[in-house]
């Protein structure tokens, strides 16, 4: 986010969370320099969430499903996509992530500096999404080259760079689908085979159709794990009295305290929406065809709903925006859930305790990114 707040400042390489929380009290409604509305307080952000008559979701040139969709075009591909992030789905692959996650702990460097974003949540996030996906193993330094380049280009805010990682990484989703999809019978028995084989409105999707679901799963979710990794190791290093709960709580208990960790620190900053008629918020009028940001950061920080931000799971949960509301509701909770739980018990498993390697410090992300851009930890 480049923010310009009404008196000029911008976001640009600032900490987006101290930003916002800087900016919430006073101006619930800023402009940025793109021209978007970004909403930072939880009441606005959600009931835009909410509200799909005022807010339409094709933002975008780019076809973006089901993201990108609205009313019963949305819900056609939305119950193809959650059929695919259901429980029967997901928990068949929980055995294969447990065994990446431990053999990812055990191969850890003990004694030395290790960063919990790229060493450890970048590397588990690509090896359990290519075994979900039924990837090629080859495919990952590749698929670790292109987070390193998406982030960059992100930070940038340098639109043609961005737009070129993003057909980089459509080639490699091409480069998956391509063989499977002129294979006929012959493709190997996966979700991505399953998936070229998926039918909508009685025919095959198409080849821009698949690429656009698998870089929503894919493209965004890489990064955010790898995030969420870095978010909750570093709170563990500070917080250690919280690494007992985890290793002894039940997955429920440790689900709870996950997303309230990610909830006090939410590296998924932003959606974006549209005005489709005028609409107020906060005493600001935004015309219509207006880009609206959700800002999920900082409506998840907001003092009005969260006691002063105090970390606590069971009070916090129903008012949680981490993975969204409504209709676009994130259908990947379960499996992102299942993730993120899985890569911190394993790393629990193999160390008495987190804590910062000596002499170093966590560096913060800057916007529109959230999270750290590095938690270096020493494993003992
Ligand atoms: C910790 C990780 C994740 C976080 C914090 C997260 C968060 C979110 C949020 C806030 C939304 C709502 C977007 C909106 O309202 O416009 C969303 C939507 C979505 N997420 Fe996630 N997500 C995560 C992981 C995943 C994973 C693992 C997948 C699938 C592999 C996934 C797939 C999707 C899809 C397809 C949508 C669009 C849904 C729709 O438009 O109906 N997400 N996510």
């Amino acid at each position: 986010m480049t923010d310009h707040m009404p008196d000029g400042l911008s976001a640009a390489g600032r900490d987006l969370r101290a930003y916002t929380d800087h900016l919430r009290p006073k101006h619930p409604v800023v402009r940025n320099t793109n021209g978007e509305w970004v909403l930072l307080r939880h009441a606005d952000v959600l009931a835009a969430a909410l509200d799909q008559e005022h807010f339409s979701s094709q933002v975008s040139h780019f076809l973006q499903i089901p993201n990108g969709l609205d009313g019963q075009e949305h819900t056609l591909y939305r119950t193809i996509v959650e059929h695919y992030l259901s429980q029967g789905a997901v928990e068949p692959f929980v055995p294969v992530f447990k065994k990446i996650a431990s053999q990812l702990a055990a191969s850890l460097p003990r004694g030395e500096v290790v960063d919990a974003v790229n060493d450890i949540g970048a590397v588990f996030a690509v090896r359990a999404q290519c075994a979900w996906l039924g990837w090629p193993t080859e495919l990952e330094p590749r698929l670790l080259d292109w987070m390193k380049d998406n982030h960059a280009a992100t930070r940038s805010g340098n639109r043609s760079w961005m737009a070129e990682v993003a057909g980089q990484f459509d080639d490699i989703i091409r480069s998956v689908i391509q063989p499977r999809r002129s294979a006929g019978g012959i493709a190997p028995d996966d979700l991505t085979t399953n998936l070229c084989r998926q039918k909508v409105n009685g025919r095959l999707l198409t080849e821009a159709e698949l690429v656009s679901i698998l870089r929503n799963w894919t493209g965004g979710d890489l990064g955010s794990i790898a995030l969420c990794v870095g978010v909750l190791i570093a709170h563990l290093a500070k917080h250690p009295a919280l690494v007992a709960r985890i290793r002894e709580g039940s997955d429920t208990e440790v689900e709870a305290i996950i997303n309230e960790i990610l909830r006090l620190d939410n590296p998924f900053v932003s959606n974006r929406r549209i005005t489709t008629c005028p609409v107020e918020i906060a005493g600001q009028t935004i015309p219509k065809g207006e880009k609206v940001k959700l800002n999920w950061t900082s409506a998840n920080r907001d003092e009005a709903v969260f006691d002063n931000n105090c970390f606590n799971p069971e009070a916090h949960a129903a008012s949680n925006l981490l993975y969204g509301a409504g209709k676009h509701t994130c259908p990947g909770q379960l499996l992102a859930t299942w993730e993120l739980r899985i890569a911190l018990k394993s790393i629990l498993k193999t160390v008495q305790s987190i804590r910062f390697a000596p002499g170093e410090t966590p560096e913060r992300e800057v916007a529109p990114v959230g999270g750290y851009r590095r938690v270096p930890i020493l494993i003992t």
